[in-house]
């Protein structure tokens, strides 16, 4: 039996349910694989801390050369998360010869070039299926089943946390902290939640899959971005009366030669394959263009399902050792990516106007749109109300972006819209 063995680089959320899934699979994986993944040296902060996994305090260390350096270690395991020091010892590890197996969706999508010529330069294996979706295979999907396919559409809810939130205040009635308390407490969060919340995570994901979708390296500063971060339950309850529901949707389209890459809050029809996606689940809903649809659904936050993907790339790291075999680069070969700007993406919308009850109000905001091109499809006006605006709901037929901004800000500055428009996108399949 061939030992193979492993230093991790943190013990927190995700590295306690490595170390449990180690311990626990540990002979049928044994049996199965023929190797047995041994922890020999794990990275933390604080060595001293209360942990879930139960793990022989000497092989803790608060010196990374331990890890890094190593010559008991072969694949070094990064699940620390954030950029720096990661990226650092990531690179190391690689100098030192080691394969590299990371969770870090952060540090991939900032310095995924660096990275991913490190890992070829010293040839050496790099792995980062729980990167994106949790437990879903869905990086190597795209990277190994789909790969002869032009991506047409990717549409996907790629954040538990904030699909956790959206369903448990829709499903539930539970204020945005209670439901955000909810989604930390189970560890779906990150370290610091505004990630999860400003749609940076969502953006990181998009970027590493759109990277292996198209064959060049998407920038995150290039994908657009909006969280769920003021969203008003009000809406959630409007949207219904429509039939639709809100996700926060990661959306990449390839037309006409031309890639747009976008992370926003989204009005899905509620019989849409994504609708049923709930809690901290993540739903990959893609078009190829020889395969035609194909969905991923799975838990995509959590210790144990991203422990899956882990220990999954650390036995690719065991089988690349195994055979002596060079790992496959990330990317065949850089092609150039031509990519639309936001402004030039057209989409249809919910627009909910917050303006005084007083005649005329409805034609003067619906000449501004007409004014722009932007059509109607349906609007609803709610009752008075004795105090303060009343709102008046409206979702529109295709526009461009471009004119809605313009549109919308003519619209706010009308003496009678008493409050900024709440504004979110519809999806259209
Ligand atoms: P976490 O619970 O915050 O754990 C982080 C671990 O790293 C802790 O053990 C911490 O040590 C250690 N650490 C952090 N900075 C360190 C430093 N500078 N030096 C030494 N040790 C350091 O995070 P997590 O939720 O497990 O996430 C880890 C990674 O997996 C992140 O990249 C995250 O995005 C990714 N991920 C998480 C999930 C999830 O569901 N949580 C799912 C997929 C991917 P101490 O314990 O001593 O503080
Ligand atoms: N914070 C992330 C989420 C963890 O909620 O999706 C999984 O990447």
């Amino acid at each position: 039996m061939r030992e193979v063995g492993v230093g991790l680089l943190g013990l927190g959320v995700v590295g306690s349910g490595v170390w449990e899934l180690l311990a626990r699979n540990r002979d049928f994986l044994a049996r199965k694989t023929g190797v047995r993944l041994t922890v020999r040296k794990i990275l933390v902060r604080d060595p001293d801390k209360p942990r879930r996994a139960r793990v022989p305090r000497e092989i803790l260390t608060t010196d990374p050369r331990e890890v890094l350096e190593s010559r008991e270690v072969d694949i070094v395991c990064e699940l620390m998360g954030g950029i720096e020091p990661a990226r650092t010892y990531l690179l190391a590890a690689l100098r030192q010869g080691k394969h590299v197996v990371t969770a870090n969706k952060a540090v991939l999508a900032e310095h995924g070039p660096e990275i991913f010529q490190a890992a070829e330069s010293a040839e050496k294996g790099l792995f980062f299926e729980a990167a994106v979706g949790g437990g879903v295979p869905i990086v190597k999907t795209l990277r190994e089943s789909l790969s002869a396919n032009r991506i047409r559409r990717l549409t996907a809810i790629v954040n538990g946390t904030c699909n956790y939130i959206l369903s448990r205040m829709s499903e539930e009635g539970l204020s945005f902290e209670q439901a955000l308390r909810e989604a930390q407490e189970r560890g779906f969060a990150e370290a610091d939640p505004r990630l999860d919340l400003s749609g940076r995570d969502s953006v990181h994901k998009l970027a590493i899959l759109a990277t292996l979708a198209y064959g060049s390296f998407v920038p995150a500063d290039r994908i657009y971005e909006e969280g769920i971060i003021g969203v008003d339950p009000q809406d959630l309850i409007f949207a219904r009366e429509f039939g639709y529901c809100l996700k926060l949707l990661a959306i990449a389209r390839e037309e006409e030669g031309r890639v747009e890459v976008r992370v926003h809050p989204t009005l899905i029809p509620e019989d849409h394959v994504l609708a049923s996606v709930r809690g901290a689940y993540n739903g990959f809903f893609l078009e190829g263009d020889f395969v035609g649809q194909v969905f991923l659904y799975g838990l995509g936050a959590g210790a144990e399902p991203t422990a899956s993907a882990v220990v999954a790339d650390l036995l690719d790291a065991a089988r690349l050792i195994l055979s002596g075999a060079r790992p496959t680069p990330i990317l065949f070969r850089e092609s150039p990516l031509s990519l639309k700007p936001q402004e030039e993406v057209v989409s249809r919308y919910y627009f909910r106007f917050s303006a005084v009850d007083r005649p005329g109000v409805l034609s003067q905001i619906s000449g501004v749109l007409g004014q722009h091109g932007i059509s109607i499809a349906s609007v609803i006006q709610k009752g008075r109300t004795e105090h303060g605006p009343v709102p008046i709901v409206m979702l529109t037929h295709e526009a461009r972006e471009r004119e809605v901004r313009q549109a919308l800000a003519e619209i706010d500055r009308l003496e009678v819209v008493v409050l900024p428009t709440k504004v979110l996108r519809i999806l259209e399949e």
